[in-house]
């Protein structure tokens, strides 16, 4: 044999080459990246240490271990590298090796770095291309895919997780990245389901496409699986990089503060006419938080799915803040289930990793009928309740205008543990609106009791004069308050009663 330098110069070169030049050809007339294009894309230049280069994989069935079937590295890349000079472990799948499909190999080097990651507190992404389980492995793969869920689940809440879904992602591979914080998806080239088309028409008969059943636009607007959809390989990537410097590396790990030029005494004098003089008439709450926030930049979650209600991140004065708002331009605002849901699992995260949490509410109460009250309203809106609640991160809520029933309770507020409430002039804290309530306490008899009680209680007095909100403000004021209450809230320490963990409804 060659001497040992030479071979392994050989086995790098080939472990370069992946699958061979020709399913590398393929590969991009897909219109996809390779595993290495895209890791090279994401992480800064040279700041990529690769690990387990020389892994192949184990199999003897099949004529697997002839030298035609083995690939160094097989068909996964893993290492770790910088983001903006941080760090993050990453895992690539590589579709040129059996379609990315994942050996026994491939899931020992992915919890090779997972394991890392958690020892020194860093974010672990991963690229998804795979065919799924490596079908000539069995349950070798199986197991694999179980070491990597188990990772995923105990890393939850310790390091952010974060799946990219660059290629097909089936079968039992959908529920690490469904395990994971954020599942991004890249539109036209990639999709994840349980089952493909063929299997869906045999057992249920329907007639489907890949795109239709898991695409991404399926999950990022119907099914709510996927947290956004980016145009191309290159724009997912260049995104997640923007989406990455809005996180902490773990949970032990502050929230990021980035230099800012935007000044937090800034005024917003547009926002003291935003909220329209009748309260049914629609405005955009995304007008409110871009106006508010640094450089008006807000990264938005699940822009196209549930949008009566807006999560996203963004920073204040350059740290970095959860924000999660009611939409009154669509279904008015209210809650209902899936953006219950949303915020929930939202909020959840923001306060696992030490975000601190900025409210805008605008919200009428929960969506009423049968499809809701069927669907579990009472079980899913308690999600978004549990989740304010035990959230001990700042907390700081401001309600624009409705703040109406139950709603009014789950919404941050003063009552969950909001540290600074505040009401602009045109908010209104009831039990519901005027008309409604006039119906049930009159049976609409009582001439001008609408009057009297839109008198009562359509203004922020009622929270005020109980301390409920903590002061009412001009609205073009509200960058300078939020920014000097998230700095005397830095040092905030709460804790929750000692517990095994939580019993949040599901
Ligand atoms: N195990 C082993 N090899 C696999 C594989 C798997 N799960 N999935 C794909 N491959 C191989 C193919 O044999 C092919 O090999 P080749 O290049 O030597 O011909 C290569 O990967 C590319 O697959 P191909 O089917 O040509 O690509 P495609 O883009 O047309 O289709 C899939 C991609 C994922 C839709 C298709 O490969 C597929 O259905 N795979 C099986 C999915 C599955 O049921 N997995 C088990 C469930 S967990």
């Amino acid at each position: 044999p060659p001497p040992v330098p030479q071979r392994i110069e050989e086995k790098r070169q080939a472990a370069l080459l992946g699958g061979g030049q020709a399913r590398i050809d393929a590969q991009h007339k897909r219109g996809k990246l390779t595993a290495r294009e895209r890791i090279l894309l994401l992480l800064d230049p040279d700041s990529f240490d690769e690990y387990d280069m020389f892994v192949e994989h184990r199999c003897t069935d099949f004529g697997m271990d002839s030298s035609k079937n083995k690939y160094p590295g097989d068909s996964v890349v893993t290492g770790r590298g910088r983001i903006n000079g941080r760090l993050a472990y990453v895992f690539s799948q590589d579709f040129t090796v059996f379609g990315g499909s994942l050996s026994g190999v491939h899931a020992q080097k992915i919890c090779k770095i997972m394991d890392q990651a958690a020892m020194v507190g860093a974010p672990v992404i991963g690229l998804n291309d795979s065919g799924g389980a490596r079908i000539q492995e069995g349950v070798e793969s199986l197991a694999g895919y179980a070491d990597i869920f188990l990772r995923n689940v105990l890393c939850s809440g310790v390091i952010p997780q974060i799946s990219l879904i660059m290629g097909p992602c089936a079968g039992g591979a959908v529920y690490s990245p469904a395990l994971t914080d954020f599942t991004f998806m890249v539109k036209d080239t990639s999709y994840l389901f349980i089952t493909g088309p063929d299997v869906v028409k045999s057992v249920t008969n329907e007639d489907v496409t890949q795109e239709q059943l898991g695409g991404a636009k399926t999950h990022t607007a119907v099914s709510g699986v996927a947290h956004r959809a980016f145009e191309n390989d290159i724009d997912a990537l260049l995104n997640l990089r923007e989406f990455f410097n809005y996180l902490p590396l773990s949970n032990r790990d502050p929230a990021p503060v980035c230099e800012c030029h935007d000044p937090s005494d800034r005024r917003v004098p547009e926002l003291d006419t935003i909220v329209p003089s009748e309260s049914t008439k629609a405005y955009d709450m995304l007008d409110i938080i871009h106006s508010i926030v640094d450089e008006r930049e807000f990264f938005e979650i699940m822009p196209t799915y549930a949008r009566n209600i807006v999560v996203g991140f963004a920073r204040m004065n350059g740290r970095t803040v959860g924000i999660v708002g009611n939409q009154p331009k669509v279904a008015s605002g209210c809650l209902d289930i899936n953006s219950s849901v949303k915020g929930a699992r939202f909020v959840r995260f923001c306060d696992a990793f030490n975000i601190p949490l900025i409210t805008f509410v605008d919200v009428p109460g929960f969506l009423p009928g049968t499809a809701q009250e069927y669907g579990g309203i009472i079980r899913h809106g308690a999600k978004l309740l549990f989740a304010f609640a035990e959230a001990t991160v700042p907390k700081i809520t401001i309600i624009t205008r409705k703040a109406y029933g139950g709603a009014y309770d789950v919404m941050s507020s003063k009552h969950l543990r909001g540290d600074v409430n505040y009401a602009w002039p045109t908010a209104e804290v009831a039990v519901m609106g005027a008309k409604g309530a006039v119906q049930i306490i009159f049976r609409g008899k009582e001439a001008n009791a609408e009057e009297e009680y839109v008198d009562k209680f359509a203004n922020p007095f009622p929270a005020a004069m109980r301390g409920f909100v903590d002061d009412i403000i001009q609205p073009s004021t509200t960058r300078t308050r939020i920014c000097h209450d998230l700095d005397v809230l830095a040092s905030k320490s709460q804790s929750s009663p000692w517990k095994k963990h939580a019993n949040i409804p599901l």
